[in-house]
């Protein structure tokens, strides 16, 4: 019903959005200065790790000499008056993470109408069929591997640290709608299952947003559920799906050494690790943000400039385990302080 609802409703604002500049963060006409243009979009802009796929693409667009018009497009009404706004101002292409994935068949039509080249971020359209729209060019983390990975490290620290399994629970901070999201959460507890630990302790905890409020409710519910657990392992789509988990655990009185929280991003906890005194949220994976902000803009860009059509689809698969310890370092390698 909630699909059917939003399809008409893209169907309906693809049909009556105006072109306006509202949503733009630059208000330059069509072909101001003859430098090709190019639009980033993305769903959460407050969010540190889409401010650094910005920064990044911004670089590019410095070093090659083109246009970038940055806009945050936190629902599909300002999703499809952005790709307007950006076809009179006369960009050739954009990126986009979009705010719901199901609004890809609305935004591929737009796209196409106004000639516009198109490359998805970390989140890959769904189509109307449910699936994944393959045929959308695409680059972003590798999800399973990625969430494997922190499974891995939650269980190696969860030995270090000799909890017995029988006082030990997993609270899943996971976000299923979302495709890339349910990998991450689905290779966490894959890794945690081959470790031997037990399948009936590990519970979900679904996030109605993805954000840190999202979480912090999800994982309340799963705490007040589960009285008797003494320590707490958590893994999350994100950085803010881990952290407000470990919000809640404070809230019900666990401390630092009783919880081992790992996100991914690496970009959303810096503040965390800044905290005088360790807290739950032991680590993160940190991606490629500039490589997610860079690579994309850069394809969208030669497929302008020079017609190279990029691939259809992209995974960077490294990620770097960060912690109190080593953060600063490895994101000064990445550039990002
Ligand atoms: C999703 C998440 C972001 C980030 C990216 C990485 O879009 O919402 O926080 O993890 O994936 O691809």
């Amino acid at each position: 019903m909630k699909t059917v609802i939003l399809r008409c409703a893209a169907a309906f604002l693809l049909l009556l959005t105006p072109a306006c500049d509202k949503n733009s963060s630059t208000g330059a006409g069509q072909g101001n200065n003859g430098k090709i243009k190019i639009g980033f979009l993305v769903k959460q802009p407050e969010e540190p790790w889409f401010q650094t796929e910005w920064k990044f693409a911004q670089k590019a667009a410095d070093e090659n000499g083109f246009d970038l018009v940055k806009i945050g497009a936190t629902d599909g009404e300002k999703v499809l008056a952005a790709i307007d706004n950006l076809a009179a101002q006369g960009a050739k292409g954009f990126v986009i993470c979009t705010p719901d994935v199901r609004l890809g068949p609305a935004i591929v039509a737009k796209a196409q109408q106004a000639d516009l080249k198109l490359v998805t971020v970390d989140d890959q359209f769904i189509g109307a069929d449910g699936k994944l729209m393959k045929d959308v060019h695409h680059l972003g983390m590798s999800p399973r591997d990625i969430g494997y990975q922190a499974g891995e490290l939650e269980i190696a620290e969860m030995k270090k640290r000799g909890w017995a399994v029988a006082d030990t629970a997993v609270c899943v901070s996971s976000f299923e709608e979302l495709d890339t999201a349910k990998q991450r959460t689905d290779g966490a507890q894959a890794a945690i299952l081959a470790s031997g630990f037990p399948k009936e302790k590990i519970y979900n905890a679904p996030n109605k947003t993805t954000d840190l409020p999202g979480s912090f409710d999800a994982a309340n519910v799963c705490l007040t559920q589960h009285p008797e657990v003494k320590h707490w392992l958590i893994v999350g789509m994100n950085d803010n799906a881990v952290l407000g988990a470990v919000r809640a655990t404070e809230g019900r009185g666990f401390g630092a050494g009783d919880v081992i929280g790992i996100g991914i991003n690496g970009t959303d906890c810096q503040s965390e690790f800044e905290k005088s005194a360790p807290t739950g949220f032991f680590g993160s994976l940190l991606l490629s943000p500039n490589r997610h902000g860079a690579d994309t803009t850069m394809m969208v860009y030669h497929w302008v400039k020079d017609g190279v059509e990029p691939p259809k689809e992209t995974y960077v698969k490294s990620a770097t385990f960060i912690n109190r310890d080593n953060w600063k370092d490895e994101l000064k390698k990445q550039g990002m302080l």
